[in-house]
């Protein structure tokens, strides 16, 4: 009995699923089973041998489906252990972090002109990008054969309309719809046919007007080095260079050190020592007339500056186009 018992127990020692150990013990077990066929030949024995048998043989039944039963259990016991070994949740594991959003350069250095001159009281004021030919250019003193219209490589969409070369039109609608004194800024986009590593076919400009009865170059030149020594610092040493635009006179160009080099001259500044960062001006007697002032009562000053160029001098960022790709990797530094 003992033996039988022994050879069940090494017969299901390997068995690690359920099908075969089913299989297993209906050989012992089943209908046509080891030990049920032991029990069928109590028949054949004499009848005082009979209960002694009897009892044997059903304790061996009892002993085995105790067996079985046992390793039933282990073997459930052992797959449960493995599928929750397998879908273990590691609650230590740190979570995904997303990437925080941040303002892009442009808008950075936006904020930060348009926050100096809130400052210094001027207001905000917007003009659109698809443009008369007339604000861009005729009433800004460039009537059609003006050899000026060169310098802006325009895109028309009509005869008439086009997408606006500079802010500067802004000054004409403001003139027009405001009423004097007026002190205000005007970003925006503007677009010329051009491409390469310092120009883009669209950028963005912040214009600048001022119109009073009584102001002057001075105040020009005193808000440019205002403005300009808070944006790049206040050892900033800047230029003003005589220069030319239709719709100013007399006109200036503003420039400041070389950021690269502080003057010594370089590669950046053409080994000049200083560069251009904006224009201005006092404006154009005509520029008045056409938007209906009288030039002798009202006086104006007005300044432009390319965004980009301020974006890329403050940061020393030596291509345009990095402005406009939106690698991540450029971005994630103004985060
Ligand atoms: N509109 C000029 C440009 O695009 C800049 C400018 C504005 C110059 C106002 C003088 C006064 O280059």
């Amino acid at each position: 009995m003992r033996e039988i018992l022994e050879k069940l127990n090494q017969g299901i020692k390997e068995i690690r699923d359920l099908e075969n150990l089913k299989r297993i013990k209906a050989e012992y077990l089943g209908k046509r089973g080891y030990i049920t066929k032991l029990l069928k030949n109590i028949s054949t024995l004499p009848a005082e041998e009979k209960k002694n048998y009897g009892e044997m043989i059903n304790s061996l039944k009892k002993e085995a489906e105790k067996i079985f039963s046992q390793k039933n259990e282990g073997i459930r016991k052992e797959i449960e252990n493995l599928s929750l070994e397998r879908e273990k949740l590691d609650i230590s594991l740190p979570g995904r972090r997303y990437a925080k959003g941040s303002l892009h350069p442009l808008n950075i250095v936006l904020r930060e002109i348009e926050g100096i001159f809130e400052g210094l009281n001027f207001s905000i004021e917007e003009g659109p990008e698809i443009e008369y030919e007339l604000y861009n250019f005729d009433m800004l003193n460039m009537p059609k054969e003006h050899p000026a219209r060169d310098m802006h490589d325009t895109f028309y969409i009509d005869e008439d309309i086009l997408l606006r070369t500079h802010t500067s039109p802004v000054q004409i609608r403001v003139l027009r719809e405001k009423v004097p004194p007026l002190m205000f800024i005007s970003p925006g986009k503007v677009y010329r046919r051009d491409a390469d590593v310092s120009h883009s076919p669209m950028f963005h400009q912040v214009e600048g007007m001022i119109v009073d009865r009584k102001v002057s170059f001075s105040h020009l030149k005193g808000i440019m080095t205002v403005f300009l020594r808070e944006f790049f610092g206040e050892e900033t040493r800047l230029r003003f260079r005589p220069s030319y635009f239709p719709f100013t006179e007399p006109s200036a160009e503003v420039d400041i050190q070389c950021i690269i080099c502080r003057g010594d001259g370089c590669r950046l500044c053409s080994y000049t020592g200083f560069l251009e960062i904006l224009g201005c001006g006092v404006v154009h007697p005509n520029v008045f007339k056409a938007a209906g002032y009288d030039p002798k009562i009202w006086k104006g000053l007005a300044f432009g500056m390319g965004v980009e160029r301020m974006a890329m001098l403050k940061y020393g960022i030596n291509d345009i186009r990095l402005l406009f790709e939106n690698d991540y990797r450029f971005l994630k530094i103004f985060a």
